[in-house]
């Protein structure tokens, strides 16, 4: 049995965090979001058909920089190489925020995505240090012609979501460890969606939208509004979850301790090919009648990617004043009081 002093201790914090508004803490808009993300040029951990480019040649080949159009302006455009032939590799881009996040509210307003595309893979995360045990979680992701949105968590073990909350979305596999019996691995716990206008090419049809995650000690709940339905909060900057906004596509909740699994998480964008999703699924896909490969599809169909590329309007993240310190737990599985 907890005390009640514990139960204290455990209750009023997330009572305040509740009725706290959400205050803006970092805003990648444009210039700011080239100054507050890296590139990453390693060979790709998920051993796509691609080469990742440093900021300097993605910005010099025109792969990287800021979009002004009639209909988008200033938005980060994030690109690839839709002109030369790639038998090494095709050249894109993966970028990773240098700030790492704790909770929080993380909303991205995004014109336009790669997806829809043959041997494309696309991602839109968060990921932390020591993979998969500060877990991570996959906003917006999907591969080849798909066309609904996959909502996905990656976690060590322990952590199961419950179908029983309110969300619109679909779930498709309920354990979110990498290594979870029953399920293929690194499969994570997934909720998809068919609304068309959630990824792809419906998405981009649409203007694209505005992705609303909310990090909470209790759960990871996912928005997406179409570019029409923006909540008039987003738009004036206060974001109130809790008001308008309508059930979640996604909400991954369960008999787990959130914070127990997501930690020090920082935001990707990438856009690789092929590799341990999108060319692992290939031979099955609809996309396999146009090369026998994945590879080969990427090396020489190089104008299938002209639309492949992310216009990004802004990445902003807001948190709570007085939002739940962490809990540490004792091996003998006593609270101790918050971290100062
Ligand atoms: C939260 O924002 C709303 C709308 O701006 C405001 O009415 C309310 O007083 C704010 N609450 C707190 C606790 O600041
Ligand atoms: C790309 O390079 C040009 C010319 O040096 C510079 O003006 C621009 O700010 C750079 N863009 C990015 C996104 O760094
Ligand atoms: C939902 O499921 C969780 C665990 O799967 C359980 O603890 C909780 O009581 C359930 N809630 C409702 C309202 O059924
Ligand atoms: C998508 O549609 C198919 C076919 O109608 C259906 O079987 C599937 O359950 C749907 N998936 C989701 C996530 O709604
Ligand atoms: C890819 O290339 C093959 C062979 O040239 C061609 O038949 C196919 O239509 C191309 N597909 C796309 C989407 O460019």
């Amino acid at each position: 049995m907890l005390s009640l002093f514990t139960m204290a201790l455990l209750v009023s914090p997330l009572i305040s965090s509740t009725l706290a508004n959400y205050t803006l803490s970092q805003d990648y808009t444009g210039r700011a979001f080239y100054d507050g993300f890296d590139f990453f040029t390693d060979a790709d951990p998920t051993n796509g058909h691609v080469k990742y480019l440093d900021k300097e040649n993605a910005n010099n080949s025109g792969i990287a920089g800021l979009m002004s159009s009639s209909t988008i302006n200033n938005a980060v455009y994030l690109g690839m190489d839709a002109v030369n032939e790639a038998p090494e590799g095709r050249r894109s881009i993966r970028v990773q925020s240098q700030k790492a996040f704790n909770r929080g509210l993380f909303i991205a307003d995004i014109a336009h995505m790669p997806g829809g595309i043959c041997s494309t893979w696309p991602a839109f995360w968060l990921v932390g240090p020591n993979w998969p045990a500060s877990g991570e979680i996959d906003i917006l992701e999907g591969v080849n012609e798909q066309t609904g949105n996959s909502f996905t968590l990656h976690t060590g073990p322990g952590v199961v979501v419950s179908n029983n909350a309110s969300f619109t979305g679909q779930l498709v596999t309920p354990n979110c460890d990498v290594n979870a019996p029953g399920q293929d691995k690194n499969a994570g716990c997934t909720i998809s969606t068919n609304d068309t206008a959630t990824y792809g090419k419906g998405f981009n049809e649409n203007g694209g939208g505005v992705y609303a995650t909310e990090w909470t000690s209790s759960a990871i709940n996912i928005w997406f509004f179409p570019r029409n339905a923006i909540p008039a909060d987003i738009v004036q900057g206060n974001p109130r979850p809790c008001e308008s906004w309508g059930p979640p596509r996604a909400v991954f909740s369960g008999d787990f301790k959130v914070d127990d699994h997501f930690k020090d998480l920082n935001i990707v964008f990438d856009t690789t090919f092929c590799g341990d999703w999108a060319g692992k699924v290939w031979a099955q896909s609809s996309c396999a009648s146009q090369a026998p490969t994945c590879e080969e599809f990427v090396t020489k169909n190089k104008s299938a990617f002209r639309e492949a590329y992310w216009a990004v309007n802004s990445v902003k993240v807001f948190e709570k004043m007085g939002d739940a310190p962490k809990l540490r737990t004792r091996s003998g599985g006593a609270v101790l009081p918050p971290l100062p």
